[in-house]
C-alpha cells in the first residue's frame, strides 16, 4: 500500500484485502497529491459498482460529500483538492487512450487479457509533476500470465529485462487478512481442498499447474479478431447448458482455408431457459448442443432455434478437437478466438486435468472446480466442422500435458 516503486503489485489469495488496499492507495494519492489524475479500472463495467464503488463507499462512505464526491455519470470520485478518481473497465482499454495520468491501479488484473490495457494505461502516466506510479492487484494465474513475466520474473515475453526497482511484488495469503472470520476461512478452505487451486486462490501463490490440457495456448499467439471484411464459408454455433454452473454459446466462423475464427461467446452462471432462447437470435441457428441437455434442446428446437444434439459427448475426442485446431501449422493455429470472448479464453488458458492423490494425473476429467462449459460449447461445434467427426476417421488423439 505504501510502496513507492513504479509498478507494485499485491498479488494474493481471494479476500485477501486486495481492492481494499488499492482504493485506500488511490485515496492516499489523491489527498496528498492535488491536482492528480488517477484512474482504477476492473476488467468489467459491472465490476466497477460491485467490486470497487462498493469497497470505496464500506472504506470512506462516511466522507462523503466532505472528503470526496462520487459523481455517477462520469464514474469519477472527485476531491476538494481537485484530484479525480476514473473508474474505468479494463476491457474497453481503447478507452482508456488519451488519458493523462499522474497515478493508475488496476484492480483483478489476472482476469482475462489485460495486458494490452496495462500497457495502455503505462503509457498514460504523464501528468507533469506528480510521481508517476501505476499499480495493480489481483489473485495469480498460472505462471504463463503477463503478471507473472513482468513481477516474478521481470521479463517481457520476448526476453527483454524490466528493472525489479520498478517491478515489486508483495505477495499474502487469504488467511493474512485479520478481518476475515475463521468460519469464513474454514468454508474456503474446505471448498478448495487440497488442490493447486487451493495454492493459487487462497494462497495467492503462483502454480505451475501440471496437467495443463493445452499448454500450446498462447494469448498472445489464439487471441485475434478476424480481419475486417473477412468472408466465412460456414457458421455454427455451439451451446452447453450449465444449469448452477455457467451456460455457454459459443460462435465459431470457418474461413475459406478451413481456418475457425470464434467471434462470440455468451456465458452466464445460473441462466435459464428464457434468457438462453433470448440470447440465442443473436447467434447463427445451426446450434449443436450438449447431447446429455436433451429437454433443453427440444424446448430451443420448439421455440424455432435450429438445435441438434453434438455427434459425441466423448471427453477424449473433445480435447483432442480443440488441442488439434490450437497446434501450430507452418507457424499458424487452426483457430483464433476473438478477444470479446474472456470466458472462453479464460478456460482454455486454465483447464487442467484431475490428479489423484499422489497419483498420476487423470485424464478423463478435469481438476474439480474447473469451469468447462465455453470449451464444450466449442467442441460441440467443433465435432461439425473437423471431417473427423462427420463420418470420416477420428483424429489421432494424442493428450498431452506439460511439465
Ligand atoms: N484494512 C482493512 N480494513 C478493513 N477491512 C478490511 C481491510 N482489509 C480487508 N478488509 C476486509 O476484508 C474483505 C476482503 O477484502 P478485499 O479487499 O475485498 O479482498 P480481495 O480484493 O483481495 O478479494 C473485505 O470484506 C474487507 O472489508
Ligand atoms: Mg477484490
Amino acid at each position: 500500500m505504501f510502496s513507492a516503486a513504479r509498478h507494485p503489485a499485491m498479488i494474493s489469495g481471494r479476500r485477501g484485502g486486495k481492492t481494499v488496499a488499492s482504493c485506500v492507495k488511490a485515496f492516499l494519492y489523491a489527498h496528498e497529491h492535488p491536482g492528480a489524475l488517477i484512474c482504477l479500472t476492473v476488467n468489467t463495467y459491472p465490476a466497477i459498482r460491485d467490486i470497487i464503488v462498493k469497497t470505496w463507499y464500506s472504506l470512506f462512505g462516511a466522507g462523503l460529500g466532505k472528503m470526496w464526491d462520487y459523481k455517477v455519470a462520469d464514474a469519477t470520485i472527485t476531491f476538494p483538492n481537485g484530484s479525480n478518481i476514473l473508474l474505468r473497465a479494463s476491457e474497453d482499454p481503447d478507452k482508456l487512450r488519451g488519458l493523462t495520468l499522474a497515478a493508475f491501479g488496476m484492480d483483478e488484473a489476472a482476469i482475462s487479457n489485460q495486458h494490452e490495457a496495462f500497457q495502455v494505461l503505462q503509457a498514460t502516466l504523464s501528468q507533469v509533476g506528480y510521481p508517476h506510479q501505476g499499480w495493480v492487484t489481483t489473485t495469480p494465474k498460472g505462471i504463463r500470465s503477463w503478471i507473472y513475466q513482468r513481477w516474478v520474473k521481470n521479463q517481457l515475453k520476448d526476453g527483454a529485462e524490466l528493472d525489479p526497482e520498478e517491478y515489486v511484488l508483495m505477495q499474502a495469503h487469504t488467511r493474512d487478512n485479520t478481518y476475515l472470520t475463521a468460519e469464513y476461512m474454514a468454508s474456503l478452505e474446505a471448498s478448495y481442498g487440497d488442490t493447486k487451486w487451493a495454492q493459487q486462490e487462497l494462497e495467492g501463490e503462483f502454480v505451475a499447474f501440471e496437467g495443463q490440457a493445452f499448454p500450446e495456448f498462447d494469448e498472445n499467439v489464439h487471441v485475434k479478431s478476424p480481419p475486417v471484411g473477412m468472408k466465412f464459408k460456414r457458421e455454427v454455433a455451439g451451446f452447453d447448458w450449465g444449469n448452477v454452473r455457467p451456460s455457454a454459446i459459443i460462435e465459431c466462423q470457418q474461413d475459406q482455408t478451413g481456418r475457425v475464427w470464434v467471434t462470440r461467446e455468451w456465458y452466464k452462471r445460473r441462466a435459464d431457459l428464457g434468457e438462453i432462447l433470448n440470447a440465442m437470435g443473436d447467434f447463427p441457428n445451426r446450434v449443436y448442443c450438449d447431447p446429455t441437455a436433451k429437454e433443453e434442446r427440444e424446448f430451443l428446437q420448439r421455440s424455432g432455434v435450429g438445435a441438434r444434439k453434438a455427434r459425441s459427448n466423448d471427453f477424449a475426442l473433445r480435447v483432442s478437437l480443440v488441442g488439434r485446431r490450437l497446434a501450430l501449422v507452418a507457424g499458424e493455429p487452426g483457430l483464433y478466438i476473438s478477444p470479446d470472448c474472456p470466458n472462453l479464453i479464460e478456460e482454455i488458458g486454465s483447464l487442467t486435468y484431475a490428479k489423484q492423490r499422489g497419483q498420476d494425473i487423470l485424464n478423463d476429467k478435469w481438476e474439480p472446480g474447473s469451469d468447462d462449459h465455453a470449451f464444450d460449447a466449442l467442441a460441440y461445434a467443433l465435432m461439425e466442422l473437423d471431417a473427423g467427426a462427420r463420418g470420416r476417421p477420428l483424429p489421432t488423439i494424442k493428450l498431452q500435458w506439460g511439465h
